[in-house]
């Protein structure tokens, strides 16, 4: 149901109007959703035309007024009973003990009242009820769970190349208003980069920015760190030399999914950003040469990173280079030349031809089909999934003083998603 929602607020010709929408009256804001979310989704409908005993798969069917069907296993009705001794709803937590499930259990009785829910008698006489809305919402169908997912995750993926329209919202927007934070983190999911404009140029804006989200990710670099020239570099971000295409950190079992980079100094010449989105990359690369492809998606490489910053820090990792789901599709990519170690646990026939795949995905990463170059401005803050999207910068002059100073910060998308809910749950006002 989200779908219907972001189409709108992210379509930036429907977005103004809709924005007016919002903007005005709550009672008018809330029937836009009302109206939108009954046509899409008929939750708000929901009636309970005739409920069926289970059959021989123990499920129970139910026809709804609209005319379909939904199956509920027995099984899962009893484990997710809503009674309160069976759930916690303060905490809406299930308290039901696992050893207390009988997984053949079948329901003894099933009633239908008013057409708004369902009561079940179990074969040792306790009682559960189920209230129309919540089962249809939970229903077991293809589409119902696609939507659902859908709702959860936001997993549409808007890819791009060179001709990126790089998506820019003012800073103090989505700090104050929460319409334009919410718009800011769905655009993140869905294009994989945000660019903030006009935060302040001094230290301190991504720790604000982490309050607004929830909370950063701390790592052995700091909560938050300072990209410029450095002597005795820990990182070779800390110098002015170039940066090839790379994700942060994948040396780290779960890498920070997102990124924040923001621009407090920027050097006259050179020092440009360049972004590619790794997941469109690596679906040429798959189309290309799915040899290539499986071996970037099936060895594991060792990435190592030593040294002392926020404390003393020895990490060793092995990730793959392109981690795929169960479809095959690209969800994480795993790229940096610099921290790549010189160990690297393949048998000796297995390397070259890793190189080779491995050469022919940066190639592909690097092409000017598909990067995408800008320069940040002092005040800027770049925000980019960093499972996704691979960055890199110009080289630059090092001079005796710092000419630029970028601070970073990680967050996780564990925290961003769960901000990025709540602000739909307030901003479209929905249950
Ligand atoms: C990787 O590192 C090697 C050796 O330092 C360098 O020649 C090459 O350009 C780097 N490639 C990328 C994609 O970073
Ligand atoms: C990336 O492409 C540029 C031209 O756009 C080229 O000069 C550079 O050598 C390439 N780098 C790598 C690592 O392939």
């Amino acid at each position: 149901m989200w779908r219907l929602a972001a189409r709108v607020l992210l379509g930036t010709k429907v977005h103004l109007v809709t924005r007016r929408l919002l903007a005005g009256a709550a009672n008018l804001q809330c029937c836009w959703w009302r109206t939108a979310r009954r046509t899409h989704t008929g939750y708000m409908s929901a009636g309970i035309r005739k409920v069926e005993a289970p059959d021989a798969e123990h499920l129970i069917r139910v026809q709804w007024e609209d005319g379909s069907e939904s199956c509920y296993p027995c099984v899962w009705l009893r484990d997710n009973c809503q009674c309160p001794h069976c759930f916690l709803h303060s905490a809406k937590a299930r308290k039901l003990l696992f050893e207390d499930l009988d997984v053949d259990i079948v329901a003894k009785e099933v009633t239908l009242t008013d057409r708004k829910k369902i009561f079940i008698t179990w074969p040792d006489e306790h009682t559960s009820e189920y209230e129309a809305e919540w089962l249809k919402k939970r229903c077991f169908s293809e589409a119902a769970r696609a939507e659902m997912r859908e709702d959860l995750f936001l997993p549409e993926h808007q890819y791009w190349g060179s001709d990126l329209q790089l998506p820019k919202i003012p800073f103090e927007e989505i700090m104050y208003d929460d319409e334009s934070a919410y718009k800011w983190l769905c655009t993140l999911k869905k294009m994989g980069v945000v660019l903030l404009t006009g935060a302040a140029a001094r230290q301190g804006e991504l720790v604000k920015l982490g309050h607004r989200i929830g909370f950063l990710r701390l790592t052995f670099y700091g909560l938050t760190w300072q990209v410029q020239d450095k002597a005795d570099a820990n990182n070779v971000a800390y110098t002015t030399g170039k940066l090839c295409f790379h994700t942060d950190y994948p040396v780290l079992q779960h890498p920070p999914g997102v990124q924040f980079l923001h621009c407090i100094k920027q050097t006259a010449t050179g020092g440009e950003s360049e972004i590619v989105d790794g997941f469109h990359a690596a679906n040429k690369l798959k189309h290309q040469n799915p040899q290539a492809y499986q071996i970037l998606t099936s060895t594991a490489v060792d990435y190592t990173d030593i040294g002392v910053d926020y404390c003393d820090f020895a990490v060793q990792g092995k990730q793959r280079i392109i981690d795929v789901d169960y479809r095959g599709q690209a969800v994480r990519i795993n790229f940096n030349n610099a921290t790549r170690d010189t160990v690297f646990d393949i048998p000796a026939e297995e390397v070259r031809p890793f190189y080779a795949a491995l050469k022919e995905f940066n190639d592909l990463l690097n092409s000017t089909e598909h990067k995408f170059t800008f320069k940040l401005k002092p005040g800027d803050i770049v925000t980019f999934d960093n499972w996704r999207v691979l960055h890199g910068r110009k080289s630059y002059q090092s001079g005796s003083e710092v000419t630029r100073h970028l601070e970073g910060a990680y967050a996780d998308w564990d925290v961003v998603m769960s901000r990025l809910r709540l602000l739909r749950k307030r901003v479209l006002n929905r249950d």
